[in-house]
């Protein structure tokens, strides 16, 4: 089997259950379970708390609250404005005040009811409105300017401008926030987290418990899901967990309920964008205005970071020449909005893409047509708005290809015919472009470390800092290992990634997962082979080559060789041993730092990519008149991954970021009472995607034959990309929705575009061409 088509390593546990998660984890007798008592206000001060009555429930072993933390009080992991657990007010619904741990789950729900805690509520900043009312900025403004977008404005032959909002989204991984925190000798503290980020949640650990990292050792076997909101929230439960096991001596297991991992964790950010557009009649851009304001909810968390995303994309992939792009983050009492698929630029990209659309329908053209007139160029017309030139643009072959393959103009027409003859039912068909910038844009994060072991019967060991989420980074390590060690990959194994083996790691986020720790375990096995190569013309000689010598040998088929007498060869297993008896070091580490990358945040300016991943997507569905239901009935997707590292892996990425962005843009609604609590808090108030909602005809291809330069095994990064194709699904609701006024109104429109929004856009639709004579 060829490295690049092996299977997901965990795909047979996954569907037997074999695979363990936190939660299947038992560390032996003794171990206790957790409740975290949270906040039911989004802003009050906290007067009393009594858990006297609680600790007299048998079987409870620890209560804590802020005053029992040993270190500091504070799990902010970029600034330090998050409180481990609330100290003297709360500041949003589902903040986390109290602990318990307790001998089993009906004791510390005892615990919980007979815990009281005396509130005085306070005025509650909830909507992203208000709090643009009250200027309750998180920090200052942040600015992208080229060109002069005010002049430009001011000339430009035809102008529009609007706003638009996009909505929150919850994760909904399947395992919930998880951790089991267990006590060692002296200090020491050992946690198995479902975490994104195990070096941070070591920190974070540390921190709270006042004890140095090295104390520290965090796990991570596999989470099942994250989706970037295990980046940074699950240190939360990993802290608390620590806490609970530090006061009681014993190991201490958090496992939220599903309801209460809703109410406790942030989601996508809300934004509020308002933007200005200017272009010619063919439908050329010429100038852009745009303000992003994000709902940072309550604590900083990563929103700096996802708002700069948010602008590093607010142009798509078009060639703006004269661009303005402001971004602003706002508190609100609500949970601390965190990392979600896309990192802020799904919401960048959906503000250019409406306005793109708008043109179209304002100048009858159609959309299709006027993103492709806008296409960065290839050798002109290819600078970002930040300085970076976008270099090996593949819009355009993408375009060409997608356009063919998914009959593109001939269903154009049979929509029209369609839409002509139906009454009651609207056809839309959409096509979008993806271009996603690839590297943390905070530029010392791209750094990767890797520990290579190799066993004296031959068999290697690979540790790497990336964590595995269910997108099957190990598979595609284990495949980077295999071709660059030439053993088989039923001789390696990547182990869990672990704080001890591989220190100060990033988190697995900004898609970058094995373009990072792949290069650093590639790294180390070369390490690892330019010290058995000595070994190896030896024992070579031994068997009766000629003349080997160390640039002419070969790692391949579980052995060693020269080119020029493949037939002599010593195996893998017998290499190893021959080294360790000559005393050569069998063990590595590796590291890698991406190249060239950097960014000033001071003047907007800099390359902060080193590549950028493109995709494209045709999708057509079909509107009920009188529901505002819709059904997908086709999508075509083109993507582009480089040189795959593993085509099945980056196909689920595809369809399965796809299908997350459909849900976004369609039927994930988050709703918040006027108080500021989540109404939206379980599955049956809360629709993501099923199986049902996956396109009637789905062709998901991979654009072949364009290599990437300067990656490991020059494939790109795939992880989220693919999650803002969905947009042609958006928009292809809109197209029908258009097409029910015969194209000539803009309907009303936001994101998501829920049936609800649908039909009142529809209404208005109905309305206006009533009034046309
Ligand atoms: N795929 C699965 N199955 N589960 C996940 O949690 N997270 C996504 C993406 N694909 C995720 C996923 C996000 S947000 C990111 S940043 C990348 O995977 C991270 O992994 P990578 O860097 O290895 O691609
Ligand atoms: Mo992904 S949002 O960068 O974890």
């Amino acid at each position: 089997m060829k490295s690049h088509d092996l299977k997901h390593n965990s795909a047979t546990g996954h569907v037997t259950g074999r695979s363990v998660y936190v939660n299947d984890m038992e560390s032996g007798p003794g171990q206790l379970v957790a409740r975290v008592v949270y906040s039911k206000h989004a802003h009050a001060r906290i007067n009393d708390i009594d858990v006297a009555k609680a600790a007299g429930v048998p079987g409870i072993a620890a209560i804590i609250t802020a005053k029992d933390i040993p270190g500091k009080n504070q799990m902010g992991p970029v600034v330090h404005d998050e409180p481990c657990l609330a100290e003297g007010e709360v500041s949003f619904a589902g903040q986390a005040v109290v602990l318990i741990a307790a001998e089993n789950e009906e004791a510390a729900l005892e615990a919980e009811r007979l815990i009281r805690i005396e509130y005085l509520p306070l005025d509650a900043v909830l909507t992203l409105r208000d709090a643009i009312a009250k200027n309750a900025l998180i920090a200052p403004p942040r600015y992208i300017l080229s060109g002069d977008a005010a002049g430009a404005m001011e000339t430009a032959p035809l102008k529009l401008e609007g706003i638009l909002e996009t909505g929150a989204q919850e994760h909904w991984y399947l395992e919930t926030q998880s951790a089991l925190a267990v006590p060692g000798e002296g200090r020491e503290m050992t946690v198995y987290a479902s975490s994104q980020n195990p070096s941070e949640t070591q920190a974070i650990v540390a921190e709270v418990l006042g004890i140095p990292r090295n104390e520290v050792e965090v796990e991570v076997r596999r989470m099942g899901g994250a989706f970037g909101g295990k980046e940074t929230q699950a240190n939360h439960v990993a802290a608390w967990a620590a806490l609970l096991a530090n006061a009681t001596g014993r190991p201490v297991k958090i496992h939220l309920f599903r309801d209460d991992d809703q109410i406790m964790t942030g989601k996508r950010h809300r934004f509020l964008s308002k933007y200005r557009i200017g272009y010619d009649e063919e439908g050329r851009i010429l100038a852009y205005e745009v303000e992003l304001n994000s709902d940072a909810g309550a604590a900083t968390d990563l929103s700096l970071a996802i708002l700069e995303r948010a602008m590093f994309h607010a142009e798509n992939g078009y060639y703006i020449p004269n661009i303005s792009i402001t971004g602003r983050a706002y508190r609100t009492n609500l949970p601390s909005n965190t990392a979600f698929r896309g990192f802020g630029g799904p919401q960048g990209m959906a503000v250019i893409e409406n306005a793109v659309d708008r043109i179209a329908r304002l100048l009858k053209k159609d959309a299709a047509g006027i993103r492709k007139l806008n296409f960065y160029g290839i050798d002109e017309r290819n600078q970002a708005p930040y300085g970076e030139l976008i270099l090996n643009n593949r819009l355009h072959v993408i375009y060409e290809r997608l356009l063919i393959s998914s009959k593109y103009e001939e269903r154009r027409a049979e929509i029209d015919i369609f839409n002509g003859r139906h009454r009651w039912k609207k056809r839309g068909l959409a096509l979008t472009p993806v271009k996603f910038g690839i590297s943390f844009t905070t530029a010392f994060l791209n750094q990767a470390g890797a520990l290579v072991n190799i066993y004296k019967d031959g068999t290697i060991q690979v540790n790497h800092g990336g964590t595995e989420m269910g997108q099957g980074l190990h598979t595609k390590i284990l495949g980077i290992a295999a071709a660059e060690s030439g053993v088989s990959a039923r001789h390696i194994k990547v182990s869990s990634t672990n704080t001890s083996k591989v220190p100060n790691t990033s988190a697995t986020a900004a898609s970058s997962g094995s373009d990072l720790n792949g290069m650093a375990v590639k790294n180390a096995i070369e390490t690892l082979k330019a010290r058995l190569k000595p070994v190896a013309c030896a024992e070579l000689i031994k068997a009766g080559a000629k003349d080997p010598h160390h640039g002419g040998i070969v790692f391949a088929e579980d052995a060693v060789f020269t080119a020029d007498e493949p037939e002599i060869r010593i195996s893998f297993p017998k290499l190893v041993m021959a080294a360790y008896l000559a005393q050569v070091s069998l063990s590595a580490t590796g590291f890698y730092k991406t190249p060239g990358i950097h960014f000033n945040r001071e003047t907007g300016r800099g390359n902060p990519f080193y590549y950028y991943a493109y995709g494209m997507a045709v999708s057509e569905v079909e509107t009920d008149m009188l529901t505002g239901m819709y059904r997908l009935l086709r999508s075509d997707i083109l993507h582009d991954v480089g040189d795959s590292l593993n085509e099945q892996i980056d196909l689920g990425q595809i369809e399965g970021g796809f299908i997350q962005g459909v849900g976004w843009c369609t039927t994930e609604e988050i709703k918040w009472d006027d108080k500021g609590r989540l109404l939206s808090h379980s599955p049956d108030t809360y629709k993501i995607p099923t199986a049902g909602d996956i396109p009637e005809v789905f062709n998901v291809e991979l654009l072949r034959d364009y290599p990437n330069t300067g990656t490991i095994r020059k494939s790109k990064a795939v992880g989220e990309p693919p999650f803002m194709l969905a947009f042609s699904v958006w928009l292809a609701i809109k197209d029908a929705i258009s097409a029910a006024g015969d194209h000539r109104f803009e309907p009303l429109f936001s994101l998501p575009a829920t049936a609800e929004v649908v039909l009142l856009s529809l209404e208005e639709i109905r309305k206006k061409t009533e009034n046309i004579p």
